[in-house]
This record gives C-alpha cells, sequence and structure tokens, in this order.
C-alpha cells in the first residue's frame, strides 16, 4: 500500500469513528514557545490536551508535518528521516485505551492488512518513585487481541539484557515508554502534560537485516535495539498526567495522543526495510539517480549520501514553504545547516552545481495533491534554494583554504570555528565534519565552549525573536496574553484595519507584540492604546468564549492572521465590558483570564521595529 492510500485510508478511519479532520500546522509553531519546530502532531493540541475545549470536539485526526532537527545525525539508516507526517488521533477527555487499542489493531491488521504473528507492542512499566502505576491494563488489552487471532502471547521485561523471550508484548521504563514534548518525567517542567505510552512495532524478520552481523551484535536483540530489525511504526500516549511542583497529578479528563510516521507504515505494509523506497520518496529518488548516475540500493556505499540528500532537500522545500527563510540565527540556521549539508554531500556524489535547486521539483511534484501550496511557492523555494547554493559556493572555497591555512598554522581553536562560522557561514557542525574528514582534529572542548555560546545566543535570539506564544500558563502570563488581545484592538482602532498580528511572546514579565504597520508609532497613539485597554481592564470586562464557523466568524468582523490554517469552526474570545462594550474580538486557542478585575495598569515600554513592515511592541502589567 502506498504512503499516499494510508494517508487516506487513516483519515476516513478516524472519520467515520468520529474524528473531525482537521488540516496539518505549519512546521513554525504558532502557540508554542517549548521549540522552533513543530516536532509531533501533538504540540498544536497541546491547549487542548490541557482541558481548553476544542473548536471540532472532542475526537481529532489529522497527518502533520512534522520536523526533527535533533534527528539530523541519525539520518543515514533504514528509517531515520527529519522530515516526515505524522498520522495524529485524539482523544480530548473522550475514549481511553480500550477504544484506542482495538482501533489500532483493527487499523493495522484489517486496514493495512499487517500479519498480526509480526507485531510486536510495548507498555509502560511504572515508576515507583512517582507512584506511577504499570500500564497493565494496555498490555492485557494487546494480549487479549493476539488471542483473538489465535496467538497465544506472554508479557516479559528487561528485554533490553534478556531479549525477546519469546513474547509480543514488553515492558520498558521511563525512557522508553514515557512521552511528553521534553522527554523522561524528571525533565518535565511544572504545568507539562505527559503520560505512559505503548508502542507498535513491525518485524521485518530475522533473516532480513541479520542482528549478528550489526553493530548491536553483541546485546541481545529486542524491539527497541537498533539493528533494524524492528520498526517502530506508531505510538499511543496515555496523556492523563501534569507535572506539578512536587511530582505529577491527573488532568482533569484522560486524553489519548496518537502519533504514526507515515512512511514507516507505508514500508512496514510493503514489507520493505527502507523509508527512503516510501512511494513519497520515488520521485525525488528517481531524479537523484539520473543526476548521480548511482542506483540506489537500501545498503550500498553510497546509501547514506543519497538518503542524506533525499532527505535534507525535503525538509528545505517544506521549511521555505512554510516561510523560513536560511540566515545565521534560530530556526534561518537550521535551513542553512540542511540545505549546505546536501551541498556537501552532493558534491560528494559528483552532483553539479545548481542540481538541488532542481531536485527540489521533485519533492514539490510529489506532494502536489496533499500540500498544494508548495506548488504555489514552487518558483521561490527553487530560487532560495538555487541562491542559498551560490552564496555557499562563493564562501566555501575560501572559508576551506582559511580552514585549512589555520590548520597548517598549528590547530583548529574554538574561535577560528566561530570566525569560520561568522564570515564564511560555515555551521558548526560542518566545520567540524570537514575537518575530521581530513584528519583535522577541532579541539573537542574548545569547539563545545564556542558551540554552547552560540547555542545559547540562539536561544536568547528565538526567545526575544521567533517563538510564539505563552511561556507557561501562569496567572500573571494569562492575563498579558488577555491583554495583549486589547493591545491589538487599540491598535486597530488608532492605526486602521490593516493592522493584525505578526507574533507574539509572553511571559510572566511582558508581551512582546508583533504586528504590521509599515512605519513607527508615535508616542500619541502609543498613549491613546494604553487608555484603550486600561478602559477595558476598568471596565471589569469578561472574557467569552464561542465556537463559530469559520466564515461566520470572518465575516463578522473577528480578528485573526492566518485564517487558512484554521479548521472550519473556530473559538473565538470576545473582551466585553460590564456595560456591553465589546473591546476586543479574536481568534484564539486560549487561555484567558475569566474578567479583567485586577489585571493591573497597562504600559506599553517599547516601541520597534522588528522587520521590513512589522512593528514590534513591549508592554506590561503593573
Ligand atoms: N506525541 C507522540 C509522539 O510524538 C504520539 O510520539
Amino acid at each position: 500500500m502506498t504512503a499516499e492510500e494510508i494517508r487516506k485510508k487513516y483519515l476516513e478511519f478516524f472519520g467515520v469513528r468520529g474524528h473531525a479532520i482537521v488540516p496539518s500546522s505549519s512546521l513554525v509553531p504558532e502557540n508554542d514557545p517549548t521549540t522552533l519546530f513543530t516536532g509531533s502532531g501533538m504540540q498544536p493540541m497541546v491547549p487542548y490536551l490541557l482541558g481548553e475545549p476544542h473548536p471540532l470536539g472532542k475526537r481529532i485526526a489529522d497527518s502533520q508535518k512534522c520536523f526533527r532537527a535533533q534527528d539530523i545525525e541519525e539520518v543515514g539508516d533504514n528509517r531515520h528521516t527529519t522530515f516526515f507526517e505524522m498520522l495524529g488521533n485524539w482523544s480530548f477527555g473522550d475514549y481511553f485505551k480500550r477504544e484506542q487499542i482495538a482501533w489500532m489493531w483493527e487499523f493495522l491488521t484489517v486496514e493495512l492488512a499487517l500479519d498480526p504473528n509480526r507485531l510486536y507492542f510495548t507498555c509502560y512499566g511504572g515508576n515507583e518513585t512517582l507512584g506511577i502505576p504499570r500500564d497493565t491494563e494496555a498490555a492485557a488489552l494487546w494480549q487479549n487481541l493476539f488471542k483473538e487471532k489465535g496467538i497465544d502471547t506472554t508479557i516479559a521485561q528487561d528485554a533490553e539484557t534478556k531479549g525477546l523471550q519469546g513474547a509480543r508484548i514488553f515492558y520498558y521504563g521511563d525512557k522508553k515508554n514515557w512521552w511528553s514534548r521534553v522527554g523522561v518525567p524528571l525533565a518535565m517542567p511544572v504545568g507539562e502534560p505527559g503520560g505512559p505510552d505503548t508502542e507498535m512495532f513491525w518485524d521485518f524478520g530475522e533473516q532480513r537485516l541479520l542482528h549478528e552481523h550489526s553493530v548491536w551484535k553483541n546485546e541481545p536483540c529486542h524491539v527497541n535495539c537498533d539493528c533494524g530489525r524492528f520498526m517502530e511504526i506508531g505510538n499511543n500516549v496515555f496523556m492523563q498526567y501534569v507535572k506539578t511542583e512536587n511530582g505529577f497529578s491527573l488532568l482533569p479528563e484522560p486524553n489519548v495522543d496518537f502519533g504514526g510516521g507515515l512512511e514507516r507504515m507505508a514500508v512496514a505494509s510493503m514489507d520493505i526495510p527502507d523509508v527512503f523506497l516510501s512511494d513519497l520518496f520515488t520521485k525525488t529518488r528517481q531524479m537523484l539517480e539520473g543526476m548521480t548516475g548511482k542506483t540506489y540500493i537500501s545498503d550500498g556505499e553510497e546509501t547514506r549520501a543519497l538518503r542524506i540528500i533525499m532527505d535534507h532537500i525535503r525538509v528545505a522545500v517544506f521549511l521555505l514553504g512554510d516561510g523560513v527563510t536560511p540566515s545565521n540565527t534560530d530556526r534561518g540556521y537550521v535551513l542553512r545547516r540542511v540545505m549546505r549539508r546536501a551541498i556537501r554531500y552532493g558534491d560528494t556524489l559528483g552532483l553539479s552545481p545548481g542540481s538541488l535547486s532542481l531536485l527540489s521539483q521533485s519533492v514539490i511534484d510529489e506532494y502536489r495533491a496533499p500540500y498544494p501550496a508548495l506548488v504555489e511557492h514552487a518558483h521561490s523555494i527553487r530560487e532560495e534554494i538555487g541562491n542559498e547554493e551560490d552564496r555557499f559556493r562563493l564562501t566555501l572555497e575560501k572559508g576551506m583554504k582559511e580552514l585549512e591555512r589555520r590548520v597548517k598554522s598549528g590547530k583548529v581553536s574554538g574561535k577560528d570555528v566561530f570566525d569560520l562560522f561568522s564570515t564564511y557561514g560555515f555551521p558548526f557542525e560542518m566545520t567540524k565534519e570537514i575537518a575530521e574528514e581530513r584528519g583535522i582534529e577541532v579541539p573537542t572542548e574548545d569547539f563545545q565552549e564556542e558551540f554552547k555560546k552560540h547555542q545559547e545566543l540562539s536561544r536568547t535570539a528565538s526567545a526575544g525573536k521567533f517563538k510564539g506564544g505563552l511561556a507557561d500558563v501562569s496567572e500573571k502570563t494569562t492575563a498579558l496574553h488577555t491583554a495583549t488581545h486589547l493591545l491589538l484592538a487599540g491598535l486597530r482602532k488608532f492605526l486602521g484595519e490593516s493592522v493584525h498580528q505578526a507574533g507574539s511572546n509572553i511571559t510572566e514579565e511582558r508581551t512582546r507584540f508583533d504586528f504590521t504597520f509599515p512605519e513607527k508609532v508615535s508616542r500619541e497613539t502609543l498613549t491613546r492604546v494604553e487608555e484603550y485597554v486600561n478602559e477595558a481592564i476598568a471596565s471589569r470586562a469578561s472574557v467569552e468564549t464561542e465556537v463559530l464557523d469559520k466564515e461566520v466568524a470572518r465575516a463578522s468582523g473577528v480578528e485573526g492572521s492566518f485564517w487558512e490554517k484554521y479548521p472550519d469552526k473556530v473559538s473565538v474570545y470576545r473582551v466585553r465590558g460590564e456595560n456591553g462594550t465589546l473591546y476586543s474580538q479574536e481568534l484564539c486557542g486560549g487561555p484567558h483570564v475569566r474578567t479583567t478585575e485586577g489585571m493591573g495598569r497597562f504600559r506599553i515600554v517599547k516601541e520597534e521595529a522588528s522587520s521590513s513592515g512589522v512593528r514590534r511592541i513591549k508592554a506590561v502589567l503593573e
């Protein structure tokens, strides 16, 4: 079955089971200050997992574009990609383990027609210290489903040391079977939702990828080992906990958060242990074969380079399509890094300059139907890739000479690495890679220090520039969020209806709000905006929320940017004074205060340029 068919089948399967199907959100998260990119289907769903009502109800499904930059080094094996589509379904306080597990079993064994004899499952083994029990319920549910097919299985533990032990269901600990955006329970900040999960694996067969020949040959083979025999094809998270000051408490309602890699499901259904052979790569693979004169095979000498190019060109296309442009900070830096890495690997295969720009068209063509926006932006995507290659080539030669000169002069210091980065745009990791390929040692400590400095810099920059949304859901942050709605309404009142939100970042201390406006806003106008917000606060306004048809909301003057990204039904938040005055009405996912009483006085501290056509305001509640 092709990935295309599986995407369709999955959405239909959950559609007929009462799920509203929503479009994929952008790779650039709108309201998630925890990461630079959307890395899982649940990220856009966090407010609803925490209890906000979703405008489309309690059952949602989608196929979400995901980018995991942290996996960049892993790309090259048979299953890792930095970009993938995650099939997702959610229950917000509706169905739970029993339904989810039964549906998944049905989806895998009936819809995808996977042989149950080759399915394996893992469940959460529990954590006594935290008082979170072992998930015996999930394990028993899988066990019964096997039984219905006439397959008897035991439930095993300690697979890392004892191997498969003839079982098909295994308990693992926090690292493998607990899921939150930040990982294990201990890493979670207060307010973060998470929970035990149960993962599903496909067995490509002992004969296909011999564990004995892998680098893991001295360790027992088990479903979570990396030899390639087993592939995780989906994860059912039972999001029922939230981190508190003292440990964990139960969320008001238990949720289900499922995520499954589309290509992985596709290659499991084809029984081919290589995601790069899924149909979603066909056009790119064939074009790349033509360009390099090499034939793609799963275990060739050049397979790693071909895979890296296929992966990196795809994510570059999707990032550019979502409005990211290459630069030296934050998202732009990550994009630059994948593009330049693809160019370098292309060079090793003898790709001629300009090839990647051409290759990007194959990605656009592959995704023409599900992501028509890529076709719209095809020209600029190809152009950006071409330009970045030109920029890189201009400096590559000089930078390489510089790198070698410094090597000859003794050693490469952390500062050299930084210079190469700032003058020649060499991503740090690339300098290290190039140097190592030439047997040049970059002093790791020096390098790491410089790298850390850079990361801190870009983190600060991203906190300051890119990350949208609320830093937390404390009372103060929530009050500033409501104040931010009033601020936008005030700006639109005094500067006109062409003003829209271009980004926001809200912490306990202040709100930082970007909006579209071509020139500096006078102090006089800012004072009027402040007065407008303070009048609303003083009117002891209440915040009401209503679910409306998108078109109705739009026609009735509700403010919002990115309308096209919202589903057909939307949540509207209104701030209305005690005397009935409507101060603000805006699309939003919350959270907001119930009443403006006690919010304090609103003051605009600063107004400045943010980028071309965008102004930035910093404001506080005192
Ligand atoms: N949120 C879960 C994951 O990303 C499903 O694996």
